[in-house]
């Protein structure tokens, strides 16, 4: 497996990890949860053999293994897999790169969920791992992935600043769209108490992609999944979203 060479993902990893682990991470689960419990528990089998994609810091793995299933969870990041090793010690854990994996078809569904896929860099990527994911999956089998789609990154997210101060470290975040490329650029700024009044300041920045839905699906169909239907997580699972979010559930056919 390998890791884009595009990105100095460990510089981003380092802060975004702790950031992810403390913050974003059980925010976006509030939405992941109740969204799998709805849209994948109730079709796949006790016990089921479940594939997390960018698993990030293992929280979501750790909720299905208590669920009784059987998790295995990838993610490119050493530091996110740091954390999820404490958070999850007994799912499978592996270091990779979604868009490069190759595992037998071993699975009865595939998950990626807290927008994982926008930070994949074109729809030909996103593709090859819509591919990786079918080679995985067991007939029949389901895979379910969230998305944030082009419109949340022109309108509620531009220039949106999230951040948080704790007594040892602080953070801020700011996303710019440049609709041009359908890049969200997203900045981040960390201080670390190093010492008594002596703070390390670290800037950071990373992309994010936006898809449309038809150029989702159509890869999607391309790659040879059926059954693709599209949710909307605020209109149609009535769940509430700061910005709007949308799943995909489809199938790998008998
Ligand atoms: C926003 S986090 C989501 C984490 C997790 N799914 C959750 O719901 O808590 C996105 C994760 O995707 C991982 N990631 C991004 N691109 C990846 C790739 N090409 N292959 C593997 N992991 C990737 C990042 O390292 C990060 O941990």
């Amino acid at each position: 497996m390998s890791s884009s060479s595009a990105t100095n993902y460990n510089k981003f990893d380092e802060p975004f990890a702790r950031i992810y682990n403390e913050t974003l991470g059980p925010s976006y689960n509030k939405i992941a949860l109740p969204t799998l419990e709805k849209l994948l528990l109730p079709y796949i089998p006790e016990k089921a053999n479940i594939l997390d994609l960018c698993c990030g810091t293992g929280e979501l793995s750790q909720w299905l293994l208590n669920k009784g299933y059987q998790v295995t969870g990838i993610d490119r990041s050493q530091r996110m897999l740091e954390y999820a090793r404490h958070n999850a010690p007994n799912c499978k854990l592996i270091l990779g790169d979604v868009r490069f994996f190759e595992l037998l078809p071993t699975f009865h569904a595939v998950s990626s969920m807290g927008l994982g896929f926008n930070h994949i860099q074109s729809l030909s990527e996103l593709t090859a791992t819509f591919n990786n994911v079918y080679n995985a999956l067991d007939s029949n089998g389901i895979f379910v992935f969230d998305l944030r789609l082009e419109n949340v990154y022109s309108s509620t997210l531009n220039n949106r600043v999230l951040g948080d101060v704790k007594d040892d470290y602080a953070w801020a975040m700011k996303n710019i769209y440049h609709p041009e490329s359908k890049e969200c650029r997203v900045f981040v700024t960390t201080f670390q108490l190093r010492d008594i009044d002596c703070w390390k300041r670290l800037d950071t920045s990373f992309s994010l992609m936006s898809y449309s839905k038809d150029e989702v699906q159509s890869s999607l169909e391309n790659v040879g999944f059926t059954e693709i239907i599209i949710y909307d997580i605020k209109l149609d699972l009535g769940l509430i979203t700061e910005a709007d979010m949308v799943c995909f559930v489809c199938r790998k056919p008998i």
